[in-house]
């Protein structure tokens, strides 16, 4: 259920949704919801929007109210961080934004990766186009000049129209 923390300022279609997050604190309430949903497990999200306009931040609040504690490390330099909520979900955390190697795909497992269960979380997922599938759902984020954020929903799947429609859609 989507609280009353998120507004829905836009409605352009069943498959897309336009959200706005006046803090963080509205970045924590969309990421409880999105983990309360069943359809979660298995999903791939890619996560649009340019430096700093709140990828991780949005990721960080996903994996604590998957049960996630302790320091969550950012995988920039490692291209994925793996991690296991405590109900044994694996959950893995791309950011292609420094990959630029195509043999890296096979060599580190990334393949399998996403052929395989859990949760997959991608930012930069441009930079890894056309070897990703399609995202179930793909979330834009754009930092406003008050710093609120501008969030565009988008499904691409039936898994990620399920996704919307347990938010509220
Ligand atoms: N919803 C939000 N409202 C206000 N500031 C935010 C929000 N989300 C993230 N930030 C801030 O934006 C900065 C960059 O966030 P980050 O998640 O690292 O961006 P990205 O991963 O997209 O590069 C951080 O200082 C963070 O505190
Ligand atoms: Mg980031």
């Amino acid at each position: 259920m989507v609280d009353d923390h998120l507004p829905i300022v836009e409605t352009p279609k069943n498959s897309g949704r336009t959200l706005h997050w006046r803090s963080e604190h509205d970045t924590g309430a969309f990421a409880r919801a999105l983990a309360a949903s069943p359809a979660l497990r298995n999903a791939f999200i890619a996560l649009h929007g340019e430096l700093g306009a709140g990828k991780t931040t949005f990721v960080r609040h996903l994996l604590r109210a998957l049960g996630i504690e302790g320091r969550i490390k950012s995988p920039t330099y490692a291209v994925v961080e793996p991690h296991e909520a405590p109900d044994g979900l694996a959950i893995f955390h791309f950011d292609f934004y420094r990959f630029n190697d195509p043999r890296e795909w096979d060599d580190a497992g990334f393949r399998d990766i996403f052929a395989g269960p859990g949760l997959k979380l991608a930012e930069w997922p441009e930079n890894a186009a056309g070897r990703t599938p399609i995202a179930d759902l793909a979330i834009k984020i754009e930092a406003m000049t008050d710093d609120t954020r501008s969030v565009t929903l988008l499904a691409n799947t039936p898994r990620g129209s399920d996704l919307l429609a347990h938010l509220g859609a």
